[in-house]
Formats: structure tokens, sequence, C-alpha cells
């Protein structure tokens, strides 16, 4: 089968298209044969050696090392193609989708491939009304809203939610899923994706190359903030007495004074969960979630897929097409 792997760190060309073998099933897996996959930060911050980081980011686990030949993706969708020892629940020729062995590299997902193995527990019946590209854009920044709004925050009804690099992977759900909750959502994004997220739901948008979010924003209950960085602290403006800020990546929130206000920090790293996925897949099932596509590649153009990534300012998701 072709699969792109890496030979070593580097720019996105170090993305080529190899033969390799067709991967087994072990006890508990599901052979799948890919139909799309799904490009995720973490896909091109490992091809860098994460070197874009301070070791402080990785504070409390060690900075994660690759081995190579190395095949990225822990997105996928595709149709079951075998089945392993141990698994029930799915059979050849059911369409599934998910977040394959994350989090985890050398021995996570490898969706970037015609074939990949995923333990079925990873897994969920993909809608038949979605089609594999939307699907596959799904699975990591979906499941990061969900364990966000529902297991971190358990976001309680009718909340006031501003959403930082809200036309991103994971904003763009967190919009959708907060609306599903009946919050009054505030989406921050650059001036072109206006019109993308007031058609997802967002009450209210604040172009933050014209306007400073902290500026425009007060009292809100919570901040899930996608961006992170060192003046994360500035959407202490923001938030009300006793919110809650939750950084989804690493960021500077001057804890100290945040405390002396009541204000709470949740979160935690994303992990794949089927159960969950068969959540989204309902949501997506009945319109109330829908993935925003920026971009579509063939498997054989990965290294392109990457340098759009690289370039930012994404609109929903980048996602690889597997003929
Ligand atoms: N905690 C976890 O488990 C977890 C899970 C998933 C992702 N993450 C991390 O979370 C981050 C976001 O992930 P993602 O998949 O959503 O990334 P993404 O798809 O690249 O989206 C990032 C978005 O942020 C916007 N943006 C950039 N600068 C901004 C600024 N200064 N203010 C407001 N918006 C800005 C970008 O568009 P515009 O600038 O055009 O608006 C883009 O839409 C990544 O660093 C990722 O590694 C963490």
């Amino acid at each position: 089968m072709k699969a792109i792997r890496a030979h070593g760190f580097g720019d996105p060309g170090v993305l080529v298209l190899d033969d390799v073998p067709v991967p087994e099933p072990g006890p508990g897996d599901v052979l799948i044969r890919v139909r799309a996959a799904c490009l995720n930060p973490p896909d091109w911050y490992a091809r860098r050696d994460f070197a874009m980081f301070a070791d402080e980011h990785f504070a409390g686990r060690e900075r994660p090392r690759l081995r190579f030949p190395w095949t990225p993706g822990s997105d996928v969708s595709g149709v079951v193609a075998a089945v392993g020892p141990g698994v029930t629940g799915f059979a050849v020729g059911d369409a599934v989708f998910g977040l394959v062995r994350f989090p985890g590299l050398n021995n996570g997902g490898r969706a970037y491939a015609e074939y990949t193995t995923a333990p079925a527990a990873h897994l969920a019946r993909k809608p038949p009304s979605v089609d594999h590209v939307h699907a596959a854009a799904v699975p990591m920044a979906g499941l990061t809203a969900y364990q966000y709004l529902v297991d971190h925050i358990r976001l309680p009804h009718g909340w006031t939610v501003l959403v930082n690099g809200a036309a991103g992977g994971v904003g763009h759900f967190a919009v959708q899923l907060a609306k599903t909750r009946g919050a009054h959502v505030i989406a921050v994004a650059s001036s072109r994706h206006e019109a993308f997220l007031r058609d997802l739901g967002a009450d209210e948008y604040v172009d933050y190359t014209a306007t400073a979010p902290e500026d425009a924003v007060r009292d809100a209950d919570l901040v899930v903030d996608t961006v992170g960085g060192p003046d994360g602290h500035r959407f202490l403006k923001a938030v009300r007495d006793g919110g809650v800020i939750s950084p989804v990546f690493h960021g500077e929130y001057h804890r100290e004074e945040a405390a002396r206000r009541g204000i709470e920090f949740r979160g935690g790293q994303v992990h794949s969960d089927g159960a969950q996925m068969a959540e989204l897949a309902a949501l997506l099932a009945d319109g109330s979630l829908r993935a925003g596509i920026d971009s579509v590649f063939d498997l054989a153009d990965a290294a392109k897929a990457h340098e759009r990534a690289e370039r930012g300012h994404i609109q929903g998701k980048i996602v690889l097409s597997v003929p």
C-alpha cells in the first residue's frame, strides 16, 4: 500500500509517499481502508521535532521523541477492511471514524496511508449523511471541544462564552457545541471568518485585527482560548470574577491574579474515546454540528497540506483525501 512517511525531521518536503506493507490488526484492533485523514497541529509540530516549543511547554512530561520512518495522522475516516481478535461491535464494511491512539506519537495513529489499524474502542460509526472528508475533519478537534465543554467545564446552560481562535479546528467546534448547550457565543477571529462563524451560530463576532477582544468584551462566564501564548493573560479583563478560563494551548495567564478573583482554569489533554465519538456522530447526524473544510489535498500531496497548515489562519480543517 501507499503511505506517507518522514525519514527525518524538517520542512514539509520530508513527507514522501512510500510503498509499505498493509498493517495487521492486533487484538482489539480493526484494519481500516482509509478514505480521508485529517491534519492536526501536532502532525507538523512533531515533523519539526517540536523545535518551536521551549522545555516549559512540556512541563511535567518528557519532550516527545519521534522514531523514523514515521507516518503521521491521528484522525481517520474509512471503511473496516478486517477485524482483529476480540473485536465486537464492528464488522467488515462498516464506515467508521475516530481519533486513533492519541496522545501517542511513535505508537500513535498512522492515518496518512491507504490502510491503518485502530483500536475499536477509539472508533464510532460514521453517520451516512456525512462524507468521509467531513467525518475525518472531526475527531481530534471535535473531541477537544467536547472534552473541554462537557468533561472539564460541564458548561451550564445560558453562559456567555468567548471562543478565541474561533475559526480554527477546535474553535469552530467549540462555537457549535456551546450553542447546543444554550450559550451566548462571542467568536474572536480575523476578518475573513465572520460569515463562516455567524453561519455556525456565533451571536457576536470580534475581528481581533481591528479590535482587541479584551477591550471589547466584559464579564464573560468562560473564555476558551485556543491561541494561548505569552499574552493569554489579557483575557482576565474579559472574564467575570469567579468565571472560567480554558487554555487549549500553552499560555501565560497570571494565575495568581486570576486566583485572587476566583477565576478557575479548566482543561486538559485531548484523548481518544469511541463513546464520545458516537456522541459527536449523533450531533453530526442531526445537523447541530458540522465540520468546516479549509482545504482538501490528495494523500500524495501531504507535503502541500503541511505547507498550508504552517501558513496558519485556518478556517475549519485541512483534510487528506485517500483515493
Ligand atoms: N489541549 C489539547 O489537548 C489540544 C487539543 C487540540 C489542539 N490543541 C492546541 O490548540 C491550538 C489550536 O488548535 P487548532 O487545531 O484549533 O488550530 P488551528 O486549526 O490552526 O486554528 C487556530 C486558529 O487560531 C486563529 N488565530 C491565530 N492567531 C490568532 C489570534 N492572535 N487571535 C485569535 N485567533 C487567532 C487562526 O485563524 P485567524 O488568525 O485567521 O483567526 C486559526 O483559525 C494548537 O496549538 C493545538 O496544538 C490542544
